[in-house]
């Protein structure tokens, strides 16, 4: 469905845009003379600007867009749900909804993965895992664990404390000092392996394992609560995990009693073709956070999935009958005299002290059973199984350009790194950067009509993670436009 507006209606837009709306982590001075992009309706794998152009949405929006744009059946979800109950709280009360949804998470996700704590985004699920681990272990008598290791260059989200956890120096500075205890680890990028390693992926995922490891023991294993690692990272331009490298880490992380996160923000519900990336490397994390896919944005949702042994201080039953309430007299519930504390199946005097007012909302869960409902309909999983070979093929084709160094990635998620000298690997100067990505690419890859991510935030990479209905023929239109404006891009280092 393409809707275009009249030259006066974008013209307002556009004023109104520059005067009073401020883009996440965009330069707005970049459009005081240029339109700033406004994308109006999509529909499938493409969207529409305001003059009814239409873009390949080579991103998912921003890795969100699983099932494609104009679903009804989302849409329908969603109005049918805000007419029955639009709002109310998981604070001591529960909702159909958030019940449904937790239960068919926990039967999706591997292993002891059983207990669900929404959010409202990627950033908040990553805190509250923090937020859990150091609680959980103050209460099981491991006061002095606080510290998170995480990898460099990964991205883990915004707010203060996910972005403690983040390895982007860049973005932290400004807002330094953060929280303290988040520690760097080496990232899985073979691309740029150390010499001793950089032909075998095998040793390089042992030795990025063993740094861990090395981490951990210098930090003191009883200050370290958990190790955050996305099973792709994303930042840096999707670093698949090298063979062997998270049962090494499961085994690191058992060794020292830290826990393992599964940050499957971007990773999960089918992006790498298993509802959890975890899967497809055959881990088991104790805590998963998600959020983005599982409601391929219809409506915001996030949350974290955690094993019942993480639940148990909290009160969590392992039974697997159905629990009929709790004695909500030991429960530490805020909202005094609330019916909903008797749905607790709490046997402990603890609480998970932690909350958000619109986590769980009515209306995004049932967004997000809407939208698991099409992931089985159409057999969504299967159908990146299917075709992600083809994608990567299609992709590798643009290897015969001089720019393209590697591409890199697994299901529908992929990186392509740019560089200045494809023998020697060399990357571009801060200036060249500058002038290729921000000053060249994005723009040109968007005017020619893909939307997709040209990032820099480590060496320069184009980014793909487009809606999981995608064929070959979306294949094709990326590679021929990349093809294209990467050409072009050539000529004017
Ligand atoms: C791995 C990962 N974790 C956390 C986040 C933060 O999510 P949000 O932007 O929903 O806060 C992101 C966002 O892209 C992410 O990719």
């Amino acid at each position: 469905m393409t809707t275009s507006y009249t030259k006066d209606e974008i013209a307002a837009l556009q004023e109104k845009a520059k005067r009073h709306l401020w883009l996440h982590f965009t330069r707005m001075s970049a459009y005081a003379d240029n339109d700033v992009p406004v994308i109006v309706s999509g529909e499938g794998q493409y969207v529409y600007d305001q003059r009814g152009k239409r873009y390949l949405d080579g991103l998912a929006g921003l890795f969100v867009s699983q099932v494609g744009h104009g679903r009804t059946e989302l849409a329908e979800a969603a109005a049918r749900q805000a007419k029955e109950l639009a709002y109310f709280p998981l604070w001591s009360y529960a909702h159909p909804q958030a019940i449904e949804l937790a239960d068919r998470l926990a039967s999706l996700a591997p292993g002891d993965l059983n207990r669900v704590f929404f959010t409202t985004s990627g950033s908040e699920a990553v805190e509250s895992a923090w937020k859990l681990a150091k609680q959980y272990f103050k209460t099981v008598g491991q006061p002095g664990r606080y510290k998170v290791l995480s990898r460099y260059i990964a991205y883990h989200g915004t707010s203060l404390g996910a972005l403690a956890i983040t390895g982007l120096a860049p973005i932290k500075a400004p807002f330094e000092p953060l929280p303290p205890g988040g520690v760097r680890v080496p990232n899985t990028n073979f691309y740029r392996a150390p010499a001793f390693a950089a032909d075998d992926e095998t040793a390089f995922g042992v030795w990025a394992a063993d740094e861990i490891d090395r981490a951990i023991e210098q930090e003191g294993p009883d200050s370290v609560a958990a190790v955050y690692l996305e099973p792709v990272q994303n930042s840096g331009g999707c670093f698949p995990p090298p063979p062997g490298y998270f049962q090494r880490v499961r085994e690191i992380c058992d060794r020292h009693g830290v826990l393992l996160v599964s940050d499957e923000v971007i990773c999960a519900f089918g992006r790498l073709g298993y509802y959890f990336g975890c899967e497809r490397y055959g881990y088991q994390p104790d805590i998963i956070t998600f959020a983005k896919g599982v409601t391929s944005g219809y409506a915001p949702l996030g949350g974290m999935m955690v094993s019942d042994r993480l639940m148990e201080p909290f009160g969590a039953r392992t039974v697997t009958e159905p629990s009929h309430g709790g004695d909500a007299g030991q429960q530490q519930s805020w909202l005094v005299g609330s019916a909903g504390s008797r749905m607790h199946t709490s046997e402990g005097p603890a609480s998970f002290l932690h909350g958000v007012t619109f986590a769980g909302h009515p209306v995004s869960c049932a967004v997000a059973m809407a939208n698991l409902d099409v992931f089985e309909k159409e057999d969504l999983l299967g159908n990146v199984r299917a075709n992600e070979g083809a994608f990567r093929a299609t992709l590798e084709k643009l290897k015969d350009l001089p720019i393209v160094g590697d591409v890199r990635g697994d299901g529908y998620f992929y990186g392509i790194e740019l560089v200045k000298d494809k023998a020697t690997k060399e990357t571009f100067d801060d200036d060249e950067s500058e002038r290729l990505l921000r000053g060249f690419l994005s723009h040109a890859l968007f005017d020619a009509g893909l939307i997709c991510r040209a990032d820099d935030r480590g060496d320069p990479v184009i980014q793909l993670s487009p809606p999981l209905t995608c064929g070959q023929e979306q294949f094709d239109e990326m590679e021929q436009i990349l093809r294209s404006v990467l050409s072009q891009a050539w000529t004017k280092i």
